[in-house]
């Protein structure tokens, strides 16, 4: 009897990581699909990030983001499909997306990367509404890290995406393919 096995790999870390970036390119190196969370949501509510958190507010956008993350994972396992998940900064930080993943047999990758190199990314960018001023930014990102450390993985994303790819594959989680 075949015995079909789906993987999820999850890439997590805070804003700026470049978890979506890495996560592209790491799907067309293994050949699984690549699903980003927040494009997810995106598509789902025809709203852009911003405006969720702005016209309907956090604790919404976390609703959605796991009613989003629970089709997803519902989705790999029904169709028995391996996924590279790209996840937001704050998707494991809520206890309920993290037993989701956790009942899946996720694997999660934390895109580690200092707060220092990570606020300049931020600033630049503005589609991202928790990044208010560099204090509350220091904040969050301490009060997350432990959420983070508690992944599989950790690599370094203080780097090209492409390093941080060879990294992600170096770890052996993913299939040798055989000739
Ligand atoms: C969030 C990070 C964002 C997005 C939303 C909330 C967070 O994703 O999900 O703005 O809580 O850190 P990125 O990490 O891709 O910026």
């Amino acid at each position: 009897m075949e015995v079909r096995v789906h993987r999820l790999v999850c890439l997590t870390g805070f804003m700026g990581a470049g978890k979506s970036t890495a996560a592209q390119l790491l799907a067309r190196q293994v050949g699984w699909p690549h699903v980003d969370l927040d494009k997810r949501i995106v598509d789902a509510t025809g709203l852009e990030i911003p405006e969720i958190f702005a016209q309907k507010g956090e604790p919404e956008f976390r609703r959605i983001e796991h009613e989003q993350l629970a089709r997803v994972v519902g989705e790999a396992a029904e169709l028995q499909q391996s996924r590279i998940l790209s996840l937001g900064g704050g998707t494991t930080v809520q206890p309920q997306n993290l037993a989701l993943l956790r009942q899946h047999r996720a694997t999660l990758v934390w895109l580690e990367c200092p707060v220092e190199v990570l606020l300049p990314r931020c600033a630049q960018i503005t589609n991202r509404p928790l990044f208010r001023d560099e204090a509350s930014f220091r904040r969050l990102y301490e009060q997350r890290l432990p959420f983070y450390q508690a992944s599989d993985y950790r690599v370094d994303s203080n780097t090209e995406p492409l390093r941080v790819v060879e990294q992600i594959l170096a770890l052996g989680i993913f299939p040798k393919v055989t000739a």
